[in-house]
């Protein structure tokens, strides 16, 4: 605790030299009454720093991939990926109110997103002041609260035009999704003009070419498959507010799970300590006290349930079957979707029958050399025994709306991760609404 008394001290001394410089001294004033003695500085430490707060907090922490995840490190210095992963950018893009628009280039003709940080900001590990952001300032309990950020989240996948506001629980789970939400898909900057797929047109316009094989890597294509042709992986966010597919028309109707209104990312990612989930831990992962805290399920849920657990989760794991399978009819023979039973590299590994991980299995030097479909744009830069490894695979075939749309909604599903649990209503809908379009559209 010494450490602290002398550091409080220097933060005394330099605060009086910041007043110290602030302009010339006014007139003498009379003589003040003496002030109360303060309150000793190392126990308004001690409120914070002790035990049960932060270092109860902080051990909670080092089993969160907020915390050992290595993204942070990776992208250290990339702008466009670091609101979400680096702290100091999260911060920069709360604080800034940077939105999730993305703006048109009169010169250029093409779009650039907006919701990106700074160069000076893309830095930093998510710690406690990434979501704290009053830590320091009163030297008070109450500087936990409030949170960096707890309004609507306006979704970049979606330029903005939709938000996801979800209000219960004093709005934390807002926090959560500003984050955990997908990445916009766009169109090619070089064949088109980098704007956002449009997943409205994808779902009325089923049997509309989207990617014409026979034409490749030249127009009329907006966009040419690769093995990461995708949302990214934060899908939760967009599935659990019940706003993020391409919505075909098929079945089922589009409706929420209860989850969507009454339940907080919190209320299940960090309620009472379990294993290792809970609290700081934000893991949910075999931790069901979250479920049966009151006001919730009145009649306790665990891993043997069937109602509440088994019978949903496994109805969603058939259905993201059968859509993969179905997407991968497409291939004649040969599946489409790239599989990895690992569960280092795979994070949805053993979701799916196929261990699939939502990528395309498409050849591609440095991130899928053991690709079997043949990439339609083989970069200037691989070398001749790359291109000719390439050429020598099969073509990769042509893609409708129905397919492509499909595939978006696999992958939401399959990386919401929760095989339904987050919003069982919508995740259902999405999935069998794929598998009617794709039927219609003769798959
Ligand atoms: C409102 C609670 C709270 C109070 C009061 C508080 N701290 Fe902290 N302090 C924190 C948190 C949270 C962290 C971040 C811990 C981490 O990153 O693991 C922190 C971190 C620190 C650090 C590590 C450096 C840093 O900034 O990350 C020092 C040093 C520190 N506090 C000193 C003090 C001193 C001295 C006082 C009393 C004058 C004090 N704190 C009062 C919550 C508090
Ligand atoms: C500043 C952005 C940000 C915020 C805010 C945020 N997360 Fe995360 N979260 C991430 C990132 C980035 C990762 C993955 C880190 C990595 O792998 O390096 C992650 C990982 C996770 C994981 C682990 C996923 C896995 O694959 O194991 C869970 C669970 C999680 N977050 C839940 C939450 C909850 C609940 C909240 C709100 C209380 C929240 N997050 C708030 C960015 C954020
Ligand atoms: C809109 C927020 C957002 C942006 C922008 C974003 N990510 Fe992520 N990313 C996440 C979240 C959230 C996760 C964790 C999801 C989970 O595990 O459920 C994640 C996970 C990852 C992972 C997987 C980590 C693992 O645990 O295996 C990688 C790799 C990654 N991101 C790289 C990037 C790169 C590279 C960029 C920029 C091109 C980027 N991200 C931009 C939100 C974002
Ligand atoms: C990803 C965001 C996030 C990070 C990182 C984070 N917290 Fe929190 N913290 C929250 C949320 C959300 C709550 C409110 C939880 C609830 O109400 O159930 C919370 C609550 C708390 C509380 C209880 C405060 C109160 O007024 O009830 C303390 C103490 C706390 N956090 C300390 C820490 C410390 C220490 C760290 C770093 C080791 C940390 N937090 C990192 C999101 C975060
Ligand atoms: C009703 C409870 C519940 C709510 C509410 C909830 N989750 Fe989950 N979440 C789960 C379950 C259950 C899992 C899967 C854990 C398992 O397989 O045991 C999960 C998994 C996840 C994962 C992947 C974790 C991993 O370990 O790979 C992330 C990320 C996540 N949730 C984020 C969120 C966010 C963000 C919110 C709020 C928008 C949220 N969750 C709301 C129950 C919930």
């Amino acid at each position: 605790m010494k450490k602290f008394r002398v550091l409080f001290s220097v933060l005394l001394s330099a605060a009086f030299l910041i007043s110290a410089c602030e302009g010339p001294m006014g007139p003498p004033g009379a003589n003040g009454k003496d002030g109360a003695d303060g309150k000793d500085a190392n126990e308004t430490c001690k409120l914070c720093h002790n035990n049960n707060v932060v270092q109860a907090k902080e051990v909670e922490f080092q089993i969160s991939k907020h915390k050992y995840g290595e993204v942070a490190f990776e992208e250290a210095g990339t702008p466009g990926c670091a609101p979400c992963h680096l702290s100091e950018a999260f911060k920069y893009v709360c604080a800034n109110n940077v939105p999730s628009t993305f703006t048109l280039n009169t010169t250029t003709g093409k779009y650039s997103n907006d919701f990106v940080a700074t160069a000076m900001t893309a830095f930093g590990d998510l710690t406690c002041s990434t979501c704290h952001s009053s830590l320091h300032t009163n030297y008070e309990s109450t500087d936990f609260m409030p949170l960096t950020t707890t309004a609507a989240v306006p979704m970049n996948m979606w330029k903005g035009t939709k938000t996801i506001n979800l209000t219960q629980d004093n709005s934390f789970s807002n926090l959560c999704v500003k984050c955990h939400q997908p990445r916009p898909l766009t169109t090619s900057t070089t064949l088109s003009n980098g704007d956002v797929i449009d997943y409205n047109a994808l779902a009325s316009n089923p049997s509309t070419i989207f990617y014409d094989s026979s034409v490749g890597n030249a127009t009329p294509n907006k966009v040419v498959p690769s093995y990461r042709f995708h949302v990214h992986y934060g899908t939760v966010g967009a599935i659990f507010a019940g706003q993020g597919g391409v919505q075909f028309s098929g079945t089922l109707a589009y409706e929420n799970s209860a989850h969507t209104t009454a339940a907080s990312c919190q209320d299940c990612h960090m309620t009472t300590l379990s294993g290792r989930a809970g609290g700081h831990t934000f893991s949910a992962l075999g931790n069901f006290n979250g479920c049966n805290v009151a006001g919730c399920h009145s009649t306790a849920i665990t891993s043997s349930s069937t109602t509440f657990w088994k019978n949903p989760r496994a109805d969603i794991q058939a259905l993201l079957n059968s859509l993969a399978a179905k997407i991968n009819s497409v291939g004649g023979g040969t599946d489409i979707l790239h599989s990895d039973p690992s569960t280092d590299t795979n994070l949805w590994a053993g979701l799916t029958t196929g261990n699939y991980d939502g990528y395309l299995n498409i050849y591609d030097p440095g991130t899928n050399p053991g690709g079997v479909w043949r990439n339609p744009a083989p970069a200037g830069t691989w070398t001749q025994a790359q291109k000719d490894t390439n050429s020598a695979l099969p073509l990769f075939p042509s893609l409708n709306n129905a397919m492509m749309g499909s595939m978006i909604n696999f992958q939401l599903c399959l990386r919401e991760f929760s095989l339904g649990i987050h919003n069982y209503k919508y995740t259902k809908a999405l999935l069998q609404n794929s598998l009617d379009a794709l039927t219609a559209a003769g798959v």
